[in-house]
């Protein structure tokens, strides 16, 4: 089994992130003789300022060529006046799209060590662990047409479309119930079937995959319900599927559950397990260059990598252990602070769950 890894750590935060990721990643090489070949390359602003577009043909053919993509993140505030078309979050929707990773898998786990870091009362909030399942190639954000345009009386009017297609929502329907089964057996799907045709489709087509996992304890619910449900009573999801857009807004609040979204790792598969794995969070440019970000979520998604694309159990586990290690030693980043803990850089964390894995 070949073993190509191809990271690609954009922008603002991710090359910092990146090196730590890096970092413990071939230290787990090494450790447990996993045998990865490391390359990288640009994604998103980086590579519009290296060849003029977010995500170069040659970029992709070698995301294609590996067995998994490692990905920081991307975007900034000096993108902003380019075609809109030449984005950085382009170029990571078309990587998203081009290797039909449409499987998006969120973990939202609080470690006990930062039951204090959230914002949400200790007993709200520990032992929660649920899984968001995010549909992610198609729905709003790719679907056609759209377009800003100004109408005849001379006002400006802009314009989304968001189509699900029945085998869309069936193959995400399984990846949810899949989960659900080695999990605890219970779905939480999540539309908005009282107003959009799309979440009505989405709604039948659950029920109808819902008839091949009879163990699995399915429910219904409106986003703007879940919303809600995540912050008053979050442990009672245990897996959520969803769409694009509401995974999307979703999992960032349910990031502040287990303290700060710099914690929240995730992995894209594709029909065959194929992934690429990237924190939930974007390139934060308001602390980019500082050395503050804090890069658990980008060790955390290497984790997933072993996990679910290498079938690395072990590794994966003790990098677990060793982010919870360093937790114990009182080690936070400034977004995972509390009182009587020791704050740390991003370099320094880095370092202390290398460390932490090298002596497991
Ligand atoms: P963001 O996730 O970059 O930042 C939101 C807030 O969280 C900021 O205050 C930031 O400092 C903080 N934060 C994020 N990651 C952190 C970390 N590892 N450690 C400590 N604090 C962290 O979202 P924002 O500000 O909405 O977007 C910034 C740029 O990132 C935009 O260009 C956006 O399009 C892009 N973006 C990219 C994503 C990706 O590459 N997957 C995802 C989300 C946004
Ligand atoms: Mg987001």
């Amino acid at each position: 089994m070949s073993k190509r890894i191809l990271v690609l750590q954009g922008d603002g935060i991710g090359p910092e992130i990146m090196a730590e990721a890096v970092k413990v990643l071939n230290l787990a090489n090494e450790k447990y003789e996993l045998g990865f070949e490391l390359s990288s390359g640009e994604l998103g602003g980086a590579s519009y300022d290296k060849y003029g577009v977010p995500l170069a043909d040659e970029t992709l053919e070698r995301a294609r060529q590996a067995d998994a993509v490692l990905l920081g993140a991307v975007g900034g505030p000096k993108w902003d006046g380019i075609d809109p078309a030449l984005r950085p979050e382009r170029g990571l929707l078309k990587i998203r799209s081009e290797l039909g990773l449409f499987g998006n898998l969120r973990p939202a786990i609080l470690y006990p060590q930062l039951a204090e870091s959230s914002t949400l009362k200790p007993e709200v909030v520990s032992g929660l662990d649920i899984l968001i399942v995010r549909e992610l190639t198609g729905g709003i954000y790719f679907g056609q047409p759209r377009e800003k345009r100004v109408l005849a009386n001379g006002e400006r009017q802009a314009y989304d479309t968001l189509p699900y297609s029945e085998s869309e929502i069936r193959r995400i329907a399984k990846v949810g119930f899949d989960m659900a089964m080695v999990r605890n057996k219970k779905l939480c799907s999540v539309d908005k079937a009282n107003v959009l045709a799309s979440s009505q489709l989405w709604r039948e087509v659950v029920e109808e995959v819902a008839k091949d996992y009879p163990e699995v304890e399915l429910s219904h619910m409106y986003v703007d319900n879940c919303a809600m449900q995540l912050v008053r009573a979050p442990k009672q999801f245990d897996v959520i599927v969803t769409d694009n857009m509401f995974g999307d807004i979703l999992s960032d609040q349910a990031s502040m559950l287990t303290g700060s979204i710099g914690m929240l790792p995730s992995a894209s598969l594709d029909v065959n397990g194929k992934g690429m794995y990237e924190p939930c969070h974007g390139s934060a440019p308001d602390i980019a260059g500082k050395g503050v970000a804090n890069p658990l979520a980008t060790i955390l998604s290497v984790s997933m990598m072993l996990r679910y694309s290498f079938a690395q159990a072990e590794a994966a586990d003790a990098i677990e252990q060793a982010v919870s290690l360093v937790l114990d030693q009182g080690l936070r980043t400034g977004d995972i602070y509390s009182e009587g803990c020791r704050q740390v850089g991003t370099a320094e964390m880095g370092d202390a769950v290398a460390e932490a894995l090298k002596n497991l």
